[in-house]
């Protein structure tokens, strides 16, 4: 066995029953990508695995609605899902799917160790809902219903989306087939029951003290506190055996007798496609001259596993698997579960299908000429990554973190340095030449370029320090630190004025070296969060790319003296790296972000138009009582603001044979200005009433039209002459 560390990166298998969205990406594959280049670029060995969930009633349910088979389906999505997480940089080793042979395959063999193992699973019959037209047991998801807790007549059988509380298929009442959509009668069915209450006592002290068997295997202080939190809820609740078989014709076949027609539970078989990918990985990778073993990965001393998920997935990763792991016997056990919480959209949930989401492919589609577009959405993602609570993704955040951050900051600082490079010495880095130069510190005096270099070593540090404790937001805006104090050197130390004057000057030439340094070092810092911005700069640096260990040795260099770019080394002339979105003289990215806006817009008020809830009509009103009321038809001949009110509005109206006062409740929705000439209908006998000290002689009818506005009840007549409305 290999004795180097391994480090085994997995991020949640995505359902392959719909496109990824932003919430996704920013929940689980941004985190776990930035991880998994960060330890690449210490050296480490790393394989980072995702791939298709593609069993279960997620797919078949998809599938009916699209009319489609269940594989049409996962090949449409795993498709689309597999090449918009590469176009925007996830960089896994392997993107598999649960539903190839060799994850079945890994699958029923897991399952087979811990029916040989025994004591792990106990064959239960019980009562289960059964179509009879369709001759099929029904999957919690087929089997709709009226809620027990707040009547909600679509419930599903295992939740009810309307007040979300969790059920089960028993306590629907009026229960329907969603396949047939008659009564379900109830059968006897087998199925087999993974005892986790079994595992309760030992998962418990894994959890709070980070122990198995006597053995410490990692500090419950580096796991996030809402996990933990979520961990001891389901402990205090205690652990019940849990049906890991279902009757379904779609997903891995259960391999023992006498089990026909049984699948294994679709949160059985997905957790165990990590391995499944890992496998491939090994096996697509291995040359005689350097064989892979992919048991390095999951088993012995060595191997470091890491779930990056999203929190619904958080009871299946800290407690399920786990126990599945255990009860095998060959595994290691997860080292840290760093989930993340969920992000909101403007305020809102993503909803598919309220059309409240923003599609990754849907970004690079619409985003397709935004000039490096992947790296502005992965900055505006990490930036508000849920790390600890919800986050929220707002385009004007995007707009401000791109332009006052990415553009103003970091692609300035390279900018400058680039240019003047080119300006000064024709593209070549410098000589460091004897003298100080002003440093980052406005009190101090001068220091010399390696103290500026130190500091910048130091930054690198900081930014280690995060990473490893899953610390994302924070770790960013260290190369944020590391741009600005690039920034502060140049500003602080003005070579373009001392050039004109003695460019012969030690402040030009250092303040230049230890720019191109610190433009270096960004090529590095950049890579696990901004990887097409890595690269950009170093092929603008004309820097070889990247390879394993460069953070050590970039930050070695800092420290120590030595140059991340020689005397004499000539870069490539200057290009953007970021095109700003506020720009007066191209106002296409602005106007792609305000369509961006608009859509969002419209939703929120087609939304608000069928959310609204008609008034109850009120009492009957005889005729007798109608014919009480004279309407009038009138004009509004002068208008003014009530003092003190905001909703009032004191109008003079002309009937033509006398004039009224009327005060109306209308100042939010029109101005006296525009009122005036406006023809009105009147209640011209309602008994008069003193409203804010004015006495109001009739009432203008309104009415409220689709958007929640008072318009006019407009006679549409041309005269102002009093007119009875009958
Ligand atoms: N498909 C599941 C979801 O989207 C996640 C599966 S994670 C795995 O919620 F561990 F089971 F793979
Ligand atoms: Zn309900």
């Amino acid at each position: 066995m290999n004795k180097t560390k391994k480090h085994t990166i997995t991020a949640a298998l995505p359902y392959a029953n719909g496109a990824l969205h932003l919430g996704h990406l920013a929940g689980a594959y941004l985190p776990a990508d930035i991880y998994a280049r960060f330890l690449r670029l210490q050296g480490k060995d790393v394989i980072f695995v995702c791939g298709s969930d593609e069993h279960g009633a997620a797919i078949t349910i998809r599938a009916k609605k699209e009319g489609k088979t269940p594989q049409e389906i996962i090949d449409k999505y795993h498709t689309i899902n597999k090449k918009s997480f590469e176009d925007l940089g996830i960089s896994f080793d392997m993107y598999h799917r649960t539903s190839d042979p060799l994850h079945h395959k890994t699958a029923q063999d897991f399952f087979l160790k811990l029916v040989e193992n025994g004591d792990e699973f106990e064959e239960k019959e019980s009562e289960q809902y059964f179509d009879e037209e369709y001759q099929q047991f029904l999957a919690d998801r087929y089997i709709i219903g009226t809620c027990p807790t707040c009547g909600h007549e679509e419930a599903y059988g295992d939740q009810c989306e309307s007040c979300g509380a969790t059920l089960s298929p028993m306590e629907l009442v009026n229960p329907r087939s969603t396949m047939s959509g008659k009564t379900p009668v109830l059968r006897t069915t087998k199925h087999w029951y993974f005892k986790l209450d079994k595992h309760g006592e030992w998962l418990k002290t894994w959890l709070q003290e980070g122990k198995k068997d006597g053995k410490q295997l990692h500090d419950p202080k580096d796991w996030k506190k809402h996990v933990l939190g979520q961990c001891s809820s389901w402990l205090e609740e205690g652990l019940l055996p849990r049906a890991i078989t279902r009757d379904l014709d779609w997903g891995i076949k259960v391999p023992l007798e006498g089990a026909d027609g049984k699948v294994l539970y679709v949160w059985f078989d997905a957790p165990i496609g990590y391995i499944s990918a890992t496998k491939q990985w090994a096996e697509d990778n291995s040359t005689d001259e350097m064989p892979i073993d992919w048991k390095d990965y999951w088993q012995g001393d060595n191997a470091e596993l890491t779930h990056f998920i999203g929190k619904d997935n958080i009871v299946f990763h800290c407690i399920v698997f786990p126990a599945m792991l255990s009860a095998h016997g060959d595994y290691v056990l997860p080292t840290n579960v760093p989930a993340n919480q969920f992000l909101n959209l403007e305020g809102k949930k993503f909803s598919k299908s309220k059309g409240w989401v923003i599609e990754q492919h849907q970004y690079l589609e619409e985003f397709k000429d935004f000039p490096n577009k992947e790296d502005a959405l992965r900055y505006a993602l990490i930036r508000t990554l849920p790390e600890t609570k919800d986050g929220d993704f707002k385009w004007d955040e995007f707009v401000a973190l791109h332009d006052n951050e990415l553009v103003a900051n970091l692609g300035n600082f390279i900018n400058r340095v680039v240019s003047l490079t080119h300006k000064y010495y024709d593209g070549r880095v410098p000589a460091v030449v004897e003298g100080m130069i002003q440093g980052m510190d406005e009190t101090a005096d001068a220091v010399t370029v390696d103290t500026i270099l130190q500091k910048v070593a130091h930054k690198m540090e900081e930014l280690e320090r995060y990473i490893l404790k899953f610390e994302f937001k924070n770790a960013i805006q260290t190369v944020m630190d590391i741009a600005s104090m690039g920034n502060i050197i140049l500003q602080r130390n003005e070579p373009w004025k001392l050039w004109k004057e003695s460019p012969d000057s030690p402040i030009v030439a250092n303040s230049m070296y230890v720019s191109l340094q610190i433009a270096a070092a960004l090529s590095v810092v950049t890579a696990p969060f901004l990887p097409f911005t890595s690269h950009k700069l170093r092929t603008l640096l004309s820097l070889k790319l990247l390879v394993g260990e460069d953070f050590g040795a970039t930050r070695e260099h800092l420290m120590t003296g030595k140059p991340l770019m020689p005397q004499g080394h000539i870069i490539n002339e200057p290009e953007l790296l970021f095109a700003k979105i506020n720009d007066r003289k191209d106002k296409s990215r602005l106007e792609l972000i305000e369509r961006q806006k608009v859509q969002l817009e419209e939703l929120k008020q087609q939304a608000a138009v069928a959310n609204k809830k008609a008034e109850p009509i009120k009492e009957i009103c005889t005729f007798d009582d109608f014919t009480k009321i004279d309407l009038r038809v009138g004009t509004i001949v002068a208008a003014q603001k009530v003092k003190k009110s905001k909703k009032l509005l004191q109008l003079t109206i002309d009937l033509g044979f006398e004039k009224r006062t009327v005060v109306s409740g209308i100042a939010l929705h029109y101005s006296a200005e525009e009122v005036i000439g406006q023809q009105v209908t009147l209640v011209a006998n309602l008994a008069p009433r003193k409203m804010m000290g004015i006495d109001s002689e009739g009432m203008v009818l309104m009415a409220e039209d689709k958007d929640g506005k008072l318009v006019f009840v407009n006679p549409a007549i041309a005269t102002s002459n009093g007119i009875t409305v009958q």
